[in-house]
């Protein structure tokens, strides 16, 4: 199984401190056959996470992209920001359990790593986790719809 869906881009943003890692992660989704859509940042240069994640997060609000990854450098400021949008449910995660957790209870539609906590290797692996697991529905779902204010 995985979220990577034909007719759908992956959504990919970041600061500063996360392009590294974005460029990483664009390079391994685009060698599995997956589209991306990125939004920057384009470089190391200094930047703010909200001028890319404001975007990030409309498109897969929207339905246009799905899923997103998103990183910064601690994944909280980008974190925080994506899930500002009510159709955002964006999981900051460092281990496949969390990202595995994270889509089979929270159905999280937006990935958030670390990039100044994470190797570029592990940062794949919690991925893999993410693409690979369903959500559960259930009580799932129930929470899940408590969210909205
Ligand atoms: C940038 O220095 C840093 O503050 C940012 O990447 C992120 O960690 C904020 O939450």
């Amino acid at each position: 199984m995985t979220l990577i869906q034909p007719d759908k881009k992956v959504a990919l943003c970041s600061d500063h401190a996360g392009y590294e890692l974005k460029e990483v992660i664009k390079d391994y989704l685009l060698s599995r056959g997956a589209a991306v859509e990125d939004f920057g940042t384009f470089s190391g240069e200094s930047c703010d996470y909200p001028d890319f994640a404001h975007p990030c997060a409309e498109a897969v609000e929207s339905g246009r992209d799905y899923p997103g990854i998103a990183m910064c450098g601690t994944g909280n400021g980008i974190a925080m920001t994506l899930n500002k949008h009510q159709g955002i449910r964006a999981a900051l995660c460092w281990q496949p359990e969390l990202a595995r957790l994270a889509r089979a209870h929270n159905d999280a539609n937006i990935l958030v790593l670390p990039a100044r906590f994470i190797e570029p290797q592990a940062a794949l692996e919690v991925i893999e986790a993410f693409l690979s697991t369903p959500f559960d529905g259930g009580r799932h779902q129930r929470r899940i719809d408590k969210m909205p204010l």
